[in-house]
């Protein structure tokens, strides 16, 4: 019997993708290490506009580069592709990790994630408290409302160590003290980040290769549906609340749709259906080399992945083409 293709988004979009994460990993890229955030930002986020507006695709960015009024391109709403093709729900981050990249610290990333229409979450950008584990765990084993005690022995036990053996990936903010006094008073290591929790959470879903096995903490929104997107196409559990504090933050989150403001999204709230998500190193980082340059060629490596198939693939490319960089 012939197989049928499976349903969702077109497979080719998911190689498609990889083009777009690498235009803006390799601008971004020349501007690593040149204390300019602004500038590294801007250049990313040219090249991705251009390269997804080259995408058979009806998208519309739903986690962007800010609201209308703040961002010129690539802002929420924005509607990108040429316009024909399936309409797709985008999330991006053309450069995660500006202040990585200004500084060439490692794990800073070209982010992208496509799903069916309504099918990602309309954060807005707020801060969210997150809490995520990788792939091999049973349902249940974290709970954003336990105590980071609990999570970690939960953690713990079901990989069989103790809770000695377990590393948090934690964002090193003011915010964090007395999170970072909890997991240490467990006995539990701590890696504390500059910046880059997509990178953080992602790194949750291979332990042996980067030493992280649990993320928790408070970080951005739109990175947190990121993330969680992420986690549809690799495996894993996420969860997040929005940290809607004020009235007027309320009030803006209940303009994209959102009614409970102490709602508890499962990662499959954030990113449902069809995802394809891609990312590509702007500089080193553990699961992904930094773009390298050298006079005969320009070296990407990308991560793309989808949800429907659970594929993740690395892709290393060497593009020989510099004029079209
Ligand atoms: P940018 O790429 O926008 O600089 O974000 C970096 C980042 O570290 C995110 O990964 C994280 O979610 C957020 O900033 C944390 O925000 P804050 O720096 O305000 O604590």
């Amino acid at each position: 019997m012939a197989k049928t293709a499976s349903p969702g988004l077109d497979r080719i979009l998911t190689l498609e993708l990889v083009r777009v994460t690498e235009r803006a990993a390799v601008a971004a890229a020349r501007l690593r290490g040149r204390g300019d955030e602004k500038a590294a930002d801007q250049v990313a986020v040219d090249a991705m506009r251009s390269e997804l507006n080259r995408l058979p695709i009806r998208g519309t960015v739903v986690i962007g580069e800010g609201e209308r009024d703040e961002a010129p391109m690539l802002y929420i709403g924005e509607e990108v592709g040429m316009g024909e093709g399936p309409e797709v729900d985008i999330a991006l981050d053309p450069l995660e990790g500006t202040t990585i990249c200004a500084k060439n610290l490692p794990n800073s990333l070209a982010v992208i994630a496509i799903a069916e229409k309504g099918s990602l979450l309309y954060a807005p950008d707020v801060y969210m408290d997150k809490i995520a584990i990788g792939p091999g765990y049973p349902a249940g084993v974290i709970d954003i409302d336990a105590p980071a005690i609990e999570n970690l022995e939960n953690v713990a036990r079901a990989k069989g160590v103790s809770v000695a053996e377990i590393t948090a990936c934690i964002l090193d903010r003011p915010r964090h003290a007395r999170l970072i006094e909890e997991v240490r008073s467990t006995g539990a290591a701590i890696r504390l980040i500059g910046d880059g929790d997509v990178a953080g959470v992602i790194h949750t879903t291979d332990p042996e290769e980067t030493g992280i096995d649990i993320y928790l903490g408070i970080g951005g929104a739109p990175e947190g549906v990121l993330a969680a997107a992420a986690l549809r196409c690799i495996g894993g559990q996420m969860q997040g609340r929005l940290q809607l504090n004020t009235d007027e933050k309320v009030a803006r989150a209940a303009k994209m749709g959102i009614s409970d403001p102490t709602k508890v999204y499962q990662m499959e709230e954030m990113a449902r259906g069809d995802v394809l998500f891609a990312a590509t190193g702007v500089t080193d980082g553990n699961l992904l080399a930094g773009v390298k340059f050298s006079r005969d060629y320009i070296q990407t490596h990308t991560i793309v992945m989808r949800s429907s198939s659970l594929t993740v693939r690395e892709i290393k490319a060497k593009h020989q083409d510099m004029d079209k960089f």
